[in-house]
């Protein structure tokens, strides 16, 4: 007989308790936690998957490392991310919002992964709204290795997986999935929960690589890809503004790789491409020098990215100044306008202002900070920087302009580009010699400096 019991889950974090409280322990939140209806089957977790092989102890010196190669993704974005690609019997995790790309871009993968059986298992859509999502994309490979399985529950799923024996299996989501080991419905707590163990359980003792797809919302409330995070090996998250084109994977926890890594991707009417000449995309096409423009070198990850960022300063045309902030931090854009205030001697308290990030990327490298210092300066004095200066640097209280990392990677890839000066600190400056590279270095010590450079020589002329 099975034995039925409810239990208390925290919607944030998934801790479990017997009792509900109005303060979840682990995670702190208030008034997260919520009652399942737990049944527990006395069927043994895993046993309905026949390909499972028994463990027993083994010594750490007889473990012989067969380390078998890693799949290729067939995106080189992706699978820099990962680490130099798939590592067999890992299971990852492919979170985001909703509508970001996520089927499209395992199902773009699971498409490109010729020679390799790829299981794709969807409780989200129908099989004709798979293939009619396949069609668009633009991938002409024979696709006889792929498998499309509409299907929630997962005793079933693994009947099929036995069947097939696929090399790379793919969940479109995780929160669709159902267990019949517990009676809680799809989605809850306890079902992502079981569902996640049951494939990682899949997983490590078959050797297929598994994709979980997993949704959060803006406010990352939803129960699901938190809870999962401890169980999985790789963390992979899908970033992107949804009215932009551009697409940001991220990886926040790997087993097998770094975590700096970072793939960029567009996506486009037939599906997603990747962008590995990220720099050029960032900076806008223009013809004109406009004022309140300045571009940045910055780091996302280990990827240097020159990117741009603009300013508006306009008198404040209601009582109350505008604050406004896209892709970057509106208190640390208070605190860079209260230091030029200072510093600077700027009235910018009765202006509006305004701060963009083109494509839509949220930067959170410091080293951004030089850069929208000058753009808030050019559209205020309404002096343009010359496209071909860039600037790196974080600005401290003092007005003082602070040391950035790896300073050589952003100044190379500057020059790459064709930039024929980089504003730095001079507290960068130990160890770099000018005629290393073919820019100029410019280094500087305050903003006053950065301010008397570009904008009062000519402002005096004028
Ligand atoms: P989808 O992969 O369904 O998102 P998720 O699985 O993360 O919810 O992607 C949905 C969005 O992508 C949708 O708004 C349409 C857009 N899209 C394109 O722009 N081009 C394409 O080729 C495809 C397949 C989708
Ligand atoms: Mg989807």
């Amino acid at each position: 007989m099975a034995k039925s019991k409810s239990s208390f889950f925290c919607k944030n974090c998934g801790a479990q308790s017997a009792k509900w409280m109005g303060r979840c322990p682990s995670c702190g939140e208030w008034n997260t936690f919520e009652e399942e209806i737990l049944v527990r089957a006395d069927t043994p977790k895993g046993k309905s998957s026949g390909m499972v092989i028994p463990s027993s102890p083994k010594l750490i010196e007889d473990i012989s490392l067969t380390e078998l190669p890693r799949l290729k993704s067939g995106f080189r974005e992706l699978d820099g991310v990962l680490g130099g690609g798939i590592v067999r019997g890992s299971i990852i995790l492919l979170g985001g919002e909703p509508g970001i790309g996520k089927s499209t871009l395992l199902l773009q993968m699971a498409m490109a992964l010729s020679d390799t059986k790829v299981l794709y298992v969807s409780g989200e859509e129908s099989e004709s709204q798979l293939k009619m999502r396949a069609e668009r994309l633009e991938i002409n490979t024979n696709t006889e290795h792929c498998y499309i399985l509409t299907e929630t529950n997962t005793q079933e799923i693994f009947q099929q997986i036995d069947q097939l024996r696929p090399d790379v299996i793919i969940i479109d989501s995780i929160q669709t999935l159902q267990s019949n080991l517990l009676d809680s419905a799809s989605g809850s707590i306890s079902q992502i929960k079981e569902c996640a163990a049951e494939f990682q359980h899949l997983a490590k003792t078959t050797a297929i690589p598994v994709f979980l797809i997993g949704h959060i919302t803006k406010d990352g409330t939803l129960a699901g890809p938190k809870i999962l995070e401890h169980i999985v090996d790789t963390v992979l998250q899908f970033e992107g503004d949804q009215h932009y084109g551009y697409r940001i994977v991220r990886c926040t926890k790997n087993r097998f790789g770094s975590t700096s890594e970072l793939g960029i991707f567009e996506m486009t009417g037939n599906g997603l491409r990747e962008v590995l000449n990220s720099s050029e995309i960032l900076l806008s096409q223009r013809d004109e020098d406009f004022s309140g423009n300045a571009i940045a070198a910055i780091l996302e990850g280990n990827r240097p990215l020159m990117i741009e960022t603009q300013a508006l300063v306009s008198s404040a045309v209601y009582g109350m100044p505008q604050r406004s902030a896209t892709g970057y931090d509106i208190r640390r854009m208070n605190m860079l306008l209260a230091v030029l205030e200072k510093r600077c001697r700027f009235k910018l308290g009765a202006k509006d202002v305004f701060i963009n990030i083109a494509g839509g990327i949220h930067v959170e490298d410091p080293a951004i900070n030089l850069s929208i210092v000058a753009a808030i300066l050019s559209s205020v004095t309404d002096i343009p920087i010359d496209a071909k200066t860039c600037f790196a640097g974080e600005m401290g209280l003092n007005g003082e302009i602070r040391a950035v990392t790896r300073i050589e990677q952003r100044i190379t890839e500057a020059d790459k580009l064709g930039f024929t000066r980089i504003f730095l600190t001079k507290y960068n400056m130990k160890g770099l010699k000018q005629n290393q590279f073919g820019i100029e270095l410019i280094p500087i010590g305050k903003i006053d400096e950065i301010f008397a450079l570009l904008f009062e020589p000519r402002k005096s002329n004028s």
